[in-house]
C-alpha cells in the first residue's frame, strides 16, 4: 500500500512512482507593495509552473526542457538585476546582504545549467529539480528578503 508524505512542496507517493510536485500559487502575501516587482516575480512563477507541466509529459523533448530551462534563468537573472537598479539607484543600504541573497541562486542556475549540458543528463530530473528549488527560493526570497525593501522604495516613490 502507498503511503502519501506531504513535504513542503513535493507529494510523494512511496511504493510507486508518483511524484506531483506543486504549483505556485501567488496570493496577496506575495505583494511587496511594489506593481512592477510584483509582476516580474508572478511571471517567473508563471515560467516555473510551465516547468513543471512540461516536466508531467511522457514524451519530453530535451530541447524543450532546455529553452524553458534558459527561459527561467534568463528572466530570473532579468528580474534580479531589475531590483539591484533600483538598489543602486536608491542607495539602498541593505543591498550587499540581498545581492549575496540573489548570487547564490545564480551559482545554483549555473549549476543546473552545467548538469544540463553535461553528456547523458537526466534533462527531466534537473528540470524538476530547478523548477522546485526556484520556487521555493523564490517565495521564500519575497517573504524574508524582499519584503524589507517595501517601504524604502515606497518613500523613494516606487509604488
Ligand atoms: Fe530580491
Amino acid at each position: 500500500m502507498s503511503q502519501i508524505v506531504k513535504c513542503r512542496d513535493l507529494h510523494f507517493a512511496i511504493g510507486d512512482l508518483l511524484i506531483i510536485m506543486d504549483k505556485f500559487i501567488w496570493t496577496n502575501e506575495y505583494s511587496v507593495g511594489i506593481k512592477e516587482i510584483d509582476e516580474q516575480h508572478q511571471h517567473f512563477f508563471e515560467i516555473a509552473n510551465r516547468i513543471i507541466d512540461l516536466t508531467m509529459k511522457t514524451d519530453l523533448a530535451q530541447e524543450d526542457v532546455a529553452k524553458s530551462l534558459e527561459e527561467l534563468g534568463n528572466y530570473a537573472f532579468y528580474h534580479l538585476g531589475t531590483e539591484e537598479g533600483y538598489f543602486d539607484k536608491f542607495n539602498y543600504p541593505d543591498a550587499p546582504l540581498h545581492i549575496a541573497a540573489h548570487n547564490d541562486y545564480r551559482k545554483m542556475v549555473n549549476d543546473y545549467f552545467v548538469q544540463l549540458r553535461a553528456a547523458g543528463s537526466d534533462f527531466k530530473k534537473i528540470a524538476e529539480e530547478m523548477a522546485s528549488y526556484s520556487i521555493n527560493w523564490l517565495s521564500g526570497h519575497i517573504l524574508l528578503v524582499d519584503k524589507k525593501y517595501t517601504q524604502f522604495f515606497n518613500e523613494h516613490g516606487l509604488s
